[in-house]
């Protein structure tokens, strides 16, 4: 069963994500250092009460698998500057991974981003390559690499012009990079 989180859910979010950083799938900080733990702690207790992200203002919400009233997996949904949705994080606990929670967790929330044709993007580290095949298997496209290997997915992306609007030959604009700054304000 897919519910909301709540703050009763935070210390399991909490663990599963240090768990995760320890291995490459989240920021390493996380793990190495006390301060970057503490603010991960406050920032899932602001999404958790406030829908709030503190490390950037963005909306967030997050989600929970249970079984047999337990929780057994998470995911955070982020809005990003330019108003598309992002898989934010997402861990499901190393004891009931293989058994098609994430794929199912997914299958759901895409569902509702399909009809209203929303944009949604997730990142990838490079030792997340379950995550990786996963989302590619649900329909996102890898938009761009960085330098650190970090990769930049997207589902529902609105595919480039064929015929390239006479504004962006002039300026030989890449109308691929135009949009995805758009939905991120960021330099990736
Ligand atoms: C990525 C993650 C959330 C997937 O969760 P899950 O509930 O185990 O996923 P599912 O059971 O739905 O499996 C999804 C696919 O991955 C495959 N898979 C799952 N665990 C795997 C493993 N350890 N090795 C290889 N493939 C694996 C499944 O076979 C399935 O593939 P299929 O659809 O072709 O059969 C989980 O592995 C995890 O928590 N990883 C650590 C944190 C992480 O990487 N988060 C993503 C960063 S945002």
């Amino acid at each position: 069963m897919l519910r909301n989180a709540g703050i009763s859910d935070l210390s399991f979010m909490h663990k599963l994500i240090l768990i995760g950083s320890q291995k490459g799938h989240f920021n390493p900080e996380f793990n190495l250092n006390q301060l970057a733990n503490e603010s991960l702690k406050k920032n899932l207790r602001s999404i958790l009460n406030d829908q709030k992200r503190l490390d950037a203002d963005l909306k967030a919400s997050a989600f929970i698998t249970e079984h047999n009233g337990k929780p057994i997996a998470f995911m955070i949904l982020s809005k990003t500057q330019g108003n598309a949705t992002e898989i934010w994080m997402m861990g499901t606990d190393p004891q009931y991974q293989g058994k098609g929670i994430a794929s199912s967790s997914l299958d759901k929330i895409l569902n509702k981003f399909k009809t209203n044709n929303s944009v949604v993007l997730a990142k990838c580290h490079p030792a997340s390559e379950v995550m990786l095949r996963l989302l590619i298997k649900k329909g996102f496209e890898i938009l761009k690499t960085g330098e650190s290997g970090i990769s930049l997915l997207a589902y529902n992306f609105p595919s480039p012009s064929k015929k390239p609007r006479s504004w962006s030959r002039l300026f030989k604009f890449r109308i691929r990079d135009f949009m995805l700054n758009n939905y991120l304000f960021i330099h990736y």
